[in-house]
Parts: C-alpha cells; sequence; structure tokens
C-alpha cells in the first residue's frame, strides 16, 4: 500500500507500542479508547498493526456506510480534490446544491445547512429554535432523558446523561429533560419559555430505544397546538440505517388512519432534522434540514462555518448516495439487519444467563446483556458488562460498540453481506456461550 505520510524508521515502524507512546506523549486522553491499533481496512473488515483480522460490526459508529476502502469514496475523493476542494460559502458551488436538493427530496419541502459533525448540525437546530422564539421571548429547548446530541456546550447541556455534563457546570441554559416515549410528560413540561422539542427517531449511546409512533404522532400534535418546533436528531439512526432514510420513516410506516392520531404516519414531518455519521461514509460532514414554513429563519449572517459544505464532502456525499440507491443498501440494511436481530433474540432465548434482550432494527442493532454481577467471568473487574464483552469479542475478531453499562451496539455497513452477517453472529454467539 501506497504510503501517505513518510515512514518513520523502520524499527519502530507501524508497532502497537510506539503508536500508543505518541498517544500517552501528545494526545489529550479525552477518550476511553479499546487496546486497538488498527491500520488498514477493505470493505467490512479492518486490520491492525499486527495484522489481525476484525469484522467491523462498529462502522466507526455508524460512519462506514460502505466500509472502509470503498473505490466509489476513494475515486469521489480523487476526482473532486483535483478539480476543488474548498472555496468557503462565499461562493455557489454545485456539489452543494445538488446534494441539498438529494435530501430535500427525501425528507420533504424544506432547505439545507451544511456543517462538519453531528454536534455542530444539533447547533444549527438550537440556534434555529432561538430564532424562531426570539422575538416572543421563548428559547427553552425540551430533550429526552438519556439522549445524546453532542460534545459542544449547547451539546452537553442538550444531553439528557448526567455523565457528559459532569466537570463543566454550569450549563448552557435553554434546555430541560423529559422522560423518553412518554408524551404527557412533554405536555407537562412545557412552559411559557418553550420552543421546541428535539428527540432521537432511535437513541443510540443512551442504549438503542426507538421512538414509537405514537409518541412521534403525538409530539407532532403537540407541538403543533403550542407552537413549538418539533427537532429530530437523526445523527446515528438515521441515513438508511433502519432501512429507510431517517428511522421516523420505518417507525412510521404502516401507521393505521384509524389510530385516532390527527397527524397520519404517510404525512409526518418534523420542523428540523440533523444528520452526520453516515452522509459522509467517514469523510467528516454534518447537515440539517428545516421544513418550508421556516427554511429561511437563518438568513444571510446568522449562521456559517468555513468548512460546511465543501465540494469535497459533497461530492463523497452524493457518490455514496448514487452507490446506495443503485445497490439497494437500504434494502439491505433492513432485511439483513431483521435477520441479525432474530438471531440476537436466539440468543437471548437460549442464553438468558447472559443476554436479556436484543433491541433496535435495521443495522442499528443492540444486545442487552444481564447486569454484570450475574456474569461469573465479568464480576471481578469494575469494566462494564458491555464493555468487558466488547473486548471479548476483540478476542474473536469483531468489534463492536458499547452503549451504557449493558448494552453492545452493532452499526455494520450499509453494505454488510449475508456472510458476513452469519459470522458476526457465530462470534458473538461463541462468546456469549464463553459466559454461560
Ligand atoms: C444522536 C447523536 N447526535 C449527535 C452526535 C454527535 O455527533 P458528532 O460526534 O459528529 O459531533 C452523536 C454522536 O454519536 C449522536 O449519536
Amino acid at each position: 500500500m501506497k504510503e501517505i505520510v513518510p515512514s518513520p524508521p523502520p524499527l519502530v515502524h507501524n508497532q502497537y507500542e510506539s503508536v500508543r507512546q505518541l498517544f500517552s506523549k501528545n494526545v489529550i486522553p479525552s477518550y476511553g479508547r479499546f487496546d486497538l491499533v488498527l491500520s488498514h481496512g477493505a470493505g467490512s473488515y479492518v486490520f491492525d498493526v499486527a495484522g489481525k483480522r476484525y469484522l467491523d460490526l462498529g462502522g466507526g459508529i455508524a460512519v462506514c456506510c460502505l466500509g472502509h476502502a470503498h473505490p466509489a469514496i476513494t475515486d469521489a475523493l480523487v476526482e473532486q480534490s483535483r478539480k476543488l476542494i474548498h472555496v468557503s460559502n462565499l461562493y455557489f458551488t454545485e456539489p452543494q446544491g445538488r446534494l441539498a436538493a438529494e435530501l430535500v427530496r427525501r425528507i420533504g419541502a424544506g432547505k439545507c445547512f451544511f456543517a462538519n459533525s453531528g454536534a455542530e448540525a444539533n447547533e444549527g437546530l438550537f440556534k434555529l429554535a432561538r430564532k424562531f422564539g426570539h422575538d416572543e421571548g421563548r428559547f427553552e429547548i425540551l430533550t429526552a432523558t438519556n439522549s445524546f446530541h453532542g460534545r459542544t456546550m449547547a451539546g452537553i447541556a442538550a444531553t439528557g446523561q448526567d455523565k457528559v455534563k459532569k466537570g463543566f457546570e454550569p450549563m448552557t441554559p435553554g434546555f430541560r429533560h423529559v422522560p423518553f416515549n412518554d408524551l404527557a410528560a412533554a405536555r407537562n413540561a412545557i412552559s411559557p419559555a418553550t420552543v421546541a422539542i428535539l428527540i432521537e427517531g432511535v437513541q443510540g449511546e443512551g442504549g438503542v430505544t426507538p421512538a414509537t409512533a405514537e409518541y412521534l404522532l403525538g409530539l407532532r400534535a403537540l407541538c403543533d397546538e403550542k407552537k413549538l418546533l418539533l427537532l429530530m436528531d437523526e445523527v446515528q439512526c438515521g441515513y438508511f440505517r433502519s432501512g429507510k432514510f431517517l428511522s421516523f420513516h420505518r417507525i412510521l410506516e404502516g401507521t393505521p388512519p384509524d389510530s385516532g392520531l390527527r397527524t397520519l404516519g404517510s404525512d409526518f414531518l418534523p420542523d428540523g432534522v440533523s444528520m452526520a455519521k453516515s452522509l459522509g461514509g467517514g469523510f467528516p460532514i454534518g447537515a440539517f434540514w428545516v421544513r418550508a414554513p421556516y427554511a429561511d429563519l437563518l438568513g444571510p449572517g446568522t449562521h456559517a462555518t468555513t468548512f460546511g459544505g465543501t465540494p469535497l464532502a459533497c461530492a463523497v456525499a452524493l457518490k455514496i448516495l448514487e452507490v446506495i440507491g443503485r445497490e439497494r443498501l437500504d434494502e439491505n440494511a433492513r432485511k439483513l439487519g431483521d435477520w441479525m436481530k432474530s438471531e440476537l433474540e436466539r440468543l437471548a432465548a437460549s442464553y438468558p444467563q447472559v443476554v436479556r434482550r436484543a433491541r433496535g432494527f435495521g443495522f442499528m442493532l443492540g444486545l442487552e446483556l444481564v447486569e454484570r454481577e450475574k456474569i461469573a467471568a465479568f464480576a471481578a473487574s469494575d469494566k462494564t458488562a458491555a464493555v468487558q464483552f466488547v473486548n471479548r469479542l476483540h478476542q474473536a475478531g469483531v468489534l463492536t460498540i458499547p452503549a451504557g453499562t449493558q448494552i453492545v451496539r452493532l452499526l455494520p455497513p450499509l453494505n454488510l453481506k449475508p456472510q458476513e452477517a452469519g459470522e458476526g453472529i457465530s462470534k458473538i454467539e461463541e462468546v456469549v456461550r464463553s459466559l454461560v
């Protein structure tokens, strides 16, 4: 493989210890990293510096939607970088306009803004809400307990988990948390200052918990009644992972017309949607979409970012959409993901001493373990059951992502093959069986 950065002297080249030392001396230790040093990937597999191969069912936390080193992404990067990488948002560029049109076509009448990450996309939604309520003195956004919305100052204030806030108080004002999937709690929490409600379609970091159809439809009706914006964070759960473009498309499909709720599933639209992660397949890009009536609220001079929507990022994102559409990877995520879920359910039924239940749908799945103290092999360590299970899977050659203390997430590439899904399940079963 061609070296992009000049190699260090051969003795230390690519050695696990030397990379670890570079990190311990030079990289701020804000992440709890696993003991793996990864060097390259191909398709659904990544390799560590010792050459060991791992099936990547974590997808870089729901990012690598076409797996690793996909030739279409490489070609888009190379071709576009030969033409134009960046010019700033002082000018118009075709890739940004085309990508916005593709997103609008898939979500609904409205407009998009491009950023660089999920947290930044959410920041845009917070500013949209503030602008919406500004002249009436309304500013407060309700978010859900156990939610996750990013690590910026407003992101941690919006996130419904104390662990991300600890040590960074005082929090940015204007956020309050309400229990997820509890419509009455949302209604009761609305104050004269409330301007918006923000939720994830499927809580990801919080442990793979989908919103119910009734909750989404009820929130829409509540927001209409109280003149609030309904905002959805689709950063992790969106982008075809559910089998549909956005998670609410899947949650609401087949909502019965006689469900007694005013807004039917097929007509449902939030007022704002944030996206990132799989949008760039690993190349950083975030975006938010705003529904038509509010799409011009953020007028000239109100919001900006130097790197947002570069021709390079947008060309990659456009190519990804083309590949997903051509290869029907949405259907793959749905069919194969739902098969994997049924296999995880089988594990829960066969090994209740270790697995409590399977969670999620499509390619956003969670394996919920029983409490650490109930798994003899885990009881001695103070690491969570989820982290210990993920470590055992590393030994077995599979990457997954822990969530909370007991949930192991599977967020594989959308182009995962059936045989790879089968390999993943049998390795997970091996690990489960070793814990019985
Ligand atoms: C639902 C959700 N929102 C926002 C974010 C933040 O995205 P980023 O890490 O790109 O800032 C994440 C990241 O995991 C997420 O899962």
